[in-house]
């Protein structure tokens, strides 16, 4: 099975889920098979092979991929934290969530200035934490090296959002 056929069948769609009218697509069950994660990781490694020295996961689902892809690629990861989690100096960005509003932070200085970052998350909905987290990169004096994602929500102007990005997602979903 191909990567993107292996993500539709292993996710899952939950109505009503953090708030009544959201439709949320929740893909732990492609973190928890050991075949569609490796496939996924692959895939965000092939995509944007040669084009980033090191990678920034969102947090929390974010974490998991950029974690996998640091080691798959051999470069160093940078976590991009909720609000008020990381200790000493940080840059703040605030953005607005498809369910409510939140704060995300990074450590500046971590990586060798000029590094091209490779922004990944799970799921792109409108594009507010995947903006943000693009913010923080050039603000600590870095270049966006792309957006990689497991799945696209379309229809949420998440893509038209980030036009100014390499954004790749395995799988778009209307
Ligand atoms: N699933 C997971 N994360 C999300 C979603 C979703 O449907 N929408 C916004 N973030």
């Amino acid at each position: 099975m191909n990567v993107s056929d292996l993500v539709l069948e292993r996710s899952n769609t939950i109505p009503d889920f953090p708030k009544p009218g959201i439709v949320f697509r929740d893909l732990t069950p492609v973190f928890a098979d050991a075949e569609a994660f490796t496939a996924v990781i692959d895939d965000l490694a092939a995509r944007f092979a040669g084009r980033f020295d090191a990678v920034a996961g969102v947090e929390a689902r974010g974490f998991l991929l950029a974690a996998a892809l640091a080691y798959a690629s051999h470069v160093p990861l940078v976590a991009v934290r909720k609000g008020g989690k990381l200790p000493g100096v940080v840059i703040s960005e605030d953005y607005a969530l498809e369910y409510g509003s939140a704060t995300l932070e990074i450590k500046p200085g971590q990586v060798a200035a000029g590094s091209r970052i490779l922004i990944l998350d799970d799921v792109l909905a409108t594009g507010g934490s995947c903006s943000a987290a693009a913010r923080l990169v050039e603000r600590a004096g870095y270049a966006v090296a792309g957006m990689g994602l497991v799945l696209e929500l379309q229809g949420l102007g998440g893509r038209e959002r980030l036009a100014d990005y390499d954004l790749y997602a395995i799988v778009a979903e209307p």
